[in-house]
């Protein structure tokens, strides 16, 4: 048990006076920490170069606060994808006398050496030496209109480099320390400083793993509690960067027991079997999928802790004695032998209730069953989506509707842009979440600067961007492995719905397997993936296989099938719950105000007025 307090943090409400002062001094209280600092992050692996930042709403501005162990110079700066060519950079410092530099450079295209920028539009508060430390206080607006030579601050992914060197001034050759980190700057972070109640429930499992590319295992743990508990976060550790670098997700469910059986008598047993492998849920009536249906937690690749705010928690042995299943899904993409994975997920929880119940919602396309996900070789804008119909949310909503905390978009190594869609009637309200930049290895919760509440008759659709290069000039399938793809959003909301979490959709008709060139396809259990059934002459190969070696991947086709894809209608199948599947046609709405994405600024505005004025 611990003696702590649980102290949450919205960031972003608070802004600290700013003071456009260029002074150097002594500023105790950062070294006693006594700054509201909310975000803050070390980015080098030696933890020489610390940043904290805070986001200013009202002035749109984000103010930076970095401590590098240098008494030379400290660059640090914001690009996409962590490309040097094209970054936002400051270089600063403090010489030795004291006087402090700072300017906002660019790096060029195609180049790695930074430029002064015409435009100064990064802003020095404050900045010191002291004890072999550099510290810089300096800000930016998430719009300066300098479109060439800034990268604006968004919702979208960003990279934080950072550099030092041990000289001051800007670096002549090139930079000495440098790395990036990639990071949602503007996305409100919750943390749990303790409370006398909060105890800790680890899972945690050290597998050997198969020398195969992929292996789904699931295993079932019994939780310590008998009564009703909310955990208010999740973490997922790993002992080494080896294990890290193995585990591709995993997926916590809740188990529960058919009305009067004794959980222990069915998982029990099981929970001290150690698991098994569990690759697809196409073993009907196994345990797993019959009575673990229920997700509570999901970490995908370079997820990290999620936290949740105070007046949610997600329940645990709400009726008593309560089993959960862990499926997690191992690469070993080399096939190394002898290779013993670890990791833990650690759970806080609470006895002290919170106001309302979390519950999960994926929402997306449904893998595998169809060949609904079918991406061209060497596609860098292939756009997919996949629903959960106005029909289905009718049917399993409760009248005033539900409401979204958090939301995790997943795709696999294709992906490179991700939207959550949500549409009422017939507007489309604003995306839930999105990202342009979307890393597949860097996929977070993230926390909704305000809940989304979603009604019954509302449509979620999660749409998915991606570029195939990766991929070496292969087709695409959807499925379980990295190299296929999925296409869905994890959502954390409250009030709980009880019953399966998925409401996803897939294309079934008869018209899209004709434009495919295929009769019919079923799941191969040997292959581990789908293989066309009919017609004979393609009978036994993967979707894959078939797309590189059948088809004619010809401008026309790309677009056919992206077409098809979009406008022609899906099957959503519903959460089941235990009345059984219900299926309703979804589709992307037509003919409605479309949400045309977040207002950025008025700079292209301003500039297009500019041209139109010097032509007239
Ligand atoms: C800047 O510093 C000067 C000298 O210390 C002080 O008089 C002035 O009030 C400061 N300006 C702001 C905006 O804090
Ligand atoms: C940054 O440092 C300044 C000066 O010490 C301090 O007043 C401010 O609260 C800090 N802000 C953040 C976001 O860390
Ligand atoms: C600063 O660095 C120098 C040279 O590495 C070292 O001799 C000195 O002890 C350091 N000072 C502090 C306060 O750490
Ligand atoms: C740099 O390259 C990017 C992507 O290739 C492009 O969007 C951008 O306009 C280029 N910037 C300049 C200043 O040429
Ligand atoms: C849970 O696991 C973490 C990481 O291995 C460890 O630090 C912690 O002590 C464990 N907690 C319990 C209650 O076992
Ligand atoms: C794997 O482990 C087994 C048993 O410990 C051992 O016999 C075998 O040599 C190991 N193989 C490799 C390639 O290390
Ligand atoms: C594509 O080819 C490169 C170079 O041969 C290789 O390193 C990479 O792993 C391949 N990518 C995939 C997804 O197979
Ligand atoms: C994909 O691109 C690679 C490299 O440009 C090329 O060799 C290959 O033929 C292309 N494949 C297809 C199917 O377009
Ligand atoms: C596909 O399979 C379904 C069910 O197995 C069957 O009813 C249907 O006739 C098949 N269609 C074709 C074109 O083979």
């Amino acid at each position: 048990m611990y003696r702590i307090q649980v102290k949450i943090i919205i960031i972003g409400l608070v802004l600290a006076s700013v003071q456009f002062n260029f002074t150097s001094g002594n500023h105790d209280d950062f070294d006693k920490g006594k700054n509201p600092y909310q975000h803050q992050q070390t980015l080098d692996p030696n933890g020489a170069y610390k940043i904290e930042w805070e986001v200013n709403w009202k002035e749109k501005r984000v103010i930076f606060n970095v401590t590098v162990e240098t008494k030379g110079y400290v660059g640090f700066g914001l690009s996409k994808k962590g490309k040097m060519s094209g970054a936002d950079i400051v270089i600063g410092g403090v010489e030795p006398s004291g006087r402090v530099y700072f300017s906002d450079y660019h790096v060029p295209n195609g180049s790695r050496l930074p430029i002064k920028d015409a435009s100064q539009d990064w802003i020095l508060h404050t900045g010191w030496e002291r004890n072999n430390h550099t510290f810089l206080s300096f800000s930016r607006k998430f719009e300066t209109c300098d479109e060439e030579n800034d990268l604006p601050i968004t919702n979208d992914l960003l990279t934080l480099i950072w550099a030092y060197g041990e000289v001051d001034g800007q670096p002549q050759y090139h930079f000495q320390n440098r790395g990036g980190s990639d990071v949602y700057l503007l996305d409100a972070i919750y943390s749990t400083k303790a409370v006398d109640s909060i105890q800790e429930f680890n899972i945690t499992r050290t597998l050997l793993l198969p020398e195969k590319e992929t292996t789904y295992w699931c295993d079932f743990h019994k939780v310590p509690t008998k009564t009703k508990h909310h955990i208010i976060e999740f973490n997922p550790i790993f002992p080494t960067e080896q294990d890290r670098g193995h585990i591709h997700h995993y997926l916590l469910f809740r188990c529960v027991a058919p009305k009067g059986v004794d959980p222990e008598a069915i998982f029990g047993g099981p929970s001290r079997t150690g698991g098994r492998e569990c690759y697809v849920q196409v073993e009907q009536g196994s345990l797993e999928w019959n009575y673990c249906n229920e997700l509570i937690y999901v970490y995908a690749v370079g997820g990290k802790a999620v936290v949740f705010p105070e007046h949610v928690g997600m329940p645990m042995s709400e009726s008593g004695t309560e089993y959960f299943m862990l499926q997690i899904h191992y690469d070993n993409i080399n096939r190394i032998p002898n290779l013993s994975i670890t990791s833990t997920v650690q759970m806080h929880y609470t006895s002290e209730l919170r106001e309302h119940d979390l519950g999960v919602l994926s929402v997306g396309e449904w893998v595998p069953g169809s060949p609904s996900i079918f991406l061209p070789p060497n596609a860098t804008d292939h756009v997919i989506i996949g629903h959960c119909a106005p029909g289905c949310t009718q049917s399993f909503l409760p009248p005033e509707g539900i409401n979204v905390v958090a939301a995790l978009t997943h795709s696999h190594i294709s992906g490179k842009g991700m939207r959550t869609l949500h549409f009422r009637e017939d507007t489309e309200l604003p995306w839930l979440v999105y990202d342009d930049n979307y890393n597949p290895n860097y996929q977070q919760f993230r926390m909704l600067r305000e809940e989304r509440k979603v009604l019954p008759g509302d449509q979620l659709s999660t749409r998915c961007l991606y570029d195939t290069t990766i991929m070496n000039g292969s087709t695409v399938a959807g499925g379980f492995s990295t190299r296929q793809e999925m296409c869905d959003t994890m959502i954390y909301y409250y009030n709980r719905i009880l019953g399966n979490s998925f409401c996803l959709s897939q294309i079934r008709s008869r018209e899209y397997y004709n434009l495919l060139g295929i009769g019919n396809i079923t799941w191969n259990d040997q292959r581990k993936d789908l293989t066309i059934s009919s017609p004979q002459q393609f009978a036994g190969l993967t979707m894959v296989e078939y797309g590189n070696e059948f088809v004619d991947w010809n401008i026309a086709f790309r677009k056919e099938l992206q077409m098809h894809h979009l406008n022609q209608p899906h099957v959503s199948i519903c959460p089941a719950s235990l009345s059984g599947k219900i299926e309703h046609p979804a589709s992307l709405p037509r003919n409605i105000a479309r949400y045309a994405g977040p207002i950025r600024s008025q700079c292209s505005q301003i500039k297009k007025m500019g041209r139109g004025w010097s032509r007239s």
